[in-house]
């Protein structure tokens, strides 16, 4: 088979693309120390791994791409592991905004700037703003993300924004949502075995498909990411109808 084919064309069973997959990009530290390694480095091989992935998903068809880099919850851990990270975020952020952008990739925030140092929210701001009319792909990044916050937060901007409890639906919410004008995800991937949220997209992901990989966030690909959609090929989305007989 030519290499000029679509990538979808080397996978037959792939027969449905999600159009948004969320990502739980996780395993980084287990990955590290399986190898001897300080877990900053497996950080950094999770962040070299993102660009290949994106392509990927790009390939397949993906719409939207939301990765979760970075919980609310994630503060709590050693000092040294968090500032580490947020200088990988911007590291990266540096290295590869132009790319994404010549490569038609539209980055979003997903996430509370509170709390991020301002200079590192000042580059989020901007690499989001100049990418804001690409149209190939949605890179969401959830950063600083928690799902409970994310809640807390759209409540407060409607009650600041004065709609009266009647006007309260499902749909008003979701729109209040950081990921406010995004379709809600079609499968969350989990890397590194656990089978749980940990925060993520709890609103969005009502009635998206899970799909958990013993694999851990540096050593996914391209073959894993297959693998994933063609298990979500084999899914019968219910939403609770009864089944197709
Ligand atoms: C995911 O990898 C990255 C972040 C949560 C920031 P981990 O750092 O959680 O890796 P493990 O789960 O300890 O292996
Ligand atoms: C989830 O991973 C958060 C990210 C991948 C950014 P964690 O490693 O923080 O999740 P728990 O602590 O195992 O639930
Ligand atoms: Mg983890």
């Amino acid at each position: 088979m030519s290499d000029k084919q679509p990538l979808l064309a080397r996978y037959p069973t792939i027969t449905r693309v999600p159009y948004h997959v969320g990502i739980i990009m996780d395993g980084n530290g287990r990955w590290a120390r399986a190898r001897g390694l300080p877990r900053q480095l497996g950080h950094k091989a999770g962040t070299e791994n993102i660009r290949p992935v994106l392509r990927a998903a790009t390939e397949f068809g993906i719409k939207v791409l939301t990765i979760y880099a970075f919980s609310t919850e994630n503060w709590s851990r050693p000092a040294d592991e968090v500032s580490g990270l947020m200088n990988l975020v911007g590291e990266v952020i540096k290295r590869e905004t132009n790319d994404l952008h010549a490569n038609g990739v539209c980055v979003r925030h997903s996430g509370r700037l509170e709390g991020i140092a301002p200079n590192l929210a000042q580059q989020i701001q901007n690499a989001v703003s100049l990418t804001s009319n690409n149209q190939r792909i949605t890179l969401n990044v959830a950063f600083n993300y928690g799902g409970r916050a994310e809640i807390v937060d759209a409540v407060r901007h409607i009650m600041a924004d004065g709609h009266p409890a009647a006007a309260v639906t499902e749909e008003l919410i979701s729109q209040y949502l950081y990921t406010g004008g995004l379709p809600d995800p079609d499968l969350i991937i989990r890397t590194g075995g656990e089978w749980r949220l940990s925060n993520f997209l709890i609103w969005q992901a009502a009635y998206a498909e899970y799909y958990a990989t013993l694999t851990y966030w540096p050593d996914f690909d391209e073959t894993e990411l297959a693998k994933a959609l063609e298990e979500y090929s084999q899914r019968e989305r219910r939403f609770g109808k009864a089944p197709q007989s």
